[in-house]
């Protein structure tokens, strides 16, 4: 079982430090597309209703879910403000780790409010579903503090139950199991991932990006925080990818030697300038080399294929 403490909540908070424009940037909402996942959304399943019909539903839907969202932020900011000024004196992780809460919940709230009135502006006239946002914070406020918090957990209960009956067939669990076996994560499913080692927690995203069947692939450092014997399975799994079922792999690396071992091609680049692009033997050159790092750099051929292997800078 894990458990949280406030200083781990607070770090993995930073780690994961958002902006709004990171999640909504310049995107606008396209009339002529679906704004919800068709799991997510009942509107296919109205069989009275024009396809036209279904799809402005959908739109409908997806500003009720705006809505309803920052309905319950509302609250929930206000709430965790006024839990942090208790620890403010006596306990500083803990306050530093609500107010930081706190900040973000802020920031779903100013995020929901500029998905809504990009949606309303889509639509032609405001999604108002209830009225009385303010009053209801004001009434749910006013309650016991224990008495917030179990609504707060409701609702994140339930969202997510919701959620998870929409997306978890059975079909897609088999999909999920298929995926953390390729990644050699399957016996750590029953674990939550914060608790998970930096090694573990590589696989288990690598996993996650598998069980979503992508045509491709975008890795960064891949085997980073693997031993070495992850690092075999990593390369041999990405190789077979690759090679089985014709999954585009991109991954950025300074290791030289994986890049030459793994990838067909490579794209060599100092200070932002592209130094070479090619076959692992036209990069792992050692002149090409000593102009990517400014310094000699030895390199020897393995085997009859000549294999580029980088034995480091030379002294
Ligand atoms: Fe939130």
């Amino acid at each position: 079982m894990s458990t949280y403490s406030y200083a781990d909540c607070l770090k993995n908070s930073y780690r994961v430090n958002w902006k709004i424009s990171d999640v909504i940037g310049e995107r606008h909402f396209d009339t002529a597309r679906s704004w919800l996942p068709s799991r997510l959304s009942g509107a296919a399943r109205v069989t009275s209703l024009t396809p036209d019909e279904k799809m402005t539903l959908n739109h409908v839907e997806m500003g009720a879910y705006a809505h309803l969202f920052g309905f319950v932020e509302e609250f929930i900011a206000p709430r965790m403000v006024g839990l942090a000024r208790d620890f403010a004196l006596d306990d500083r992780e803990a306050f530093d780790a609500l107010t930081n809460f706190a900040a973000e919940e802020v920031k779903h709230m100013n995020l929901f409010k500029q998905i809504r009135d990009r949606i309303d502006g889509k639509m032609g006239f405001p999604l108002e579903l209830l009225g009385g946002q303010q009053e209801t914070a004001r009434f749910v406020l006013s309650k016991s503090r224990g008495a917030v918090l179990l609504l707060t957990a409701c609702i994140e209960w339930f969202t997510q139950r919701h959620y998870l009956e929409c997306f978890e067939g059975a079909e897609d669990l088999l999909r999920a199991r298929e995926a953390m076996t390729l990644a050699g994560v399957l016996d750590l499913a029953d674990q939550s991932v914060d608790a998970l080692a930096g090694g573990e927690r590589q696989r288990a995203l690598l996993a996650r990006a598998l069980a979503q069947e992508p045509r491709t692939l975008l890795l960064d450092e891949p085997t980073s925080h693997l031993d070495l014997r992850h690092q075999r399975h990593l390369i041999g799994l990405l190789r077979r990818l690759n090679r089985e079922r014709g999954m585009t792999v991109v991954f950025v690396t300074h290791d030289l030697n994986l890049a030459g071992e793994l990838a067909d091609r490579l794209l060599l680049l100092s200070g932002g300038r592209v130094i070479r692009l090619g076959t692992p033997a036209e990069v792992l050159d050692e002149t090409v080399l000593e102009r990517a790092y400014g310094c000699p750099v030895w390199v020897e051929r393995l085997g009859a294929g000549g294999r580029p292997v980088v034995l480091g800078a030379r002294l």
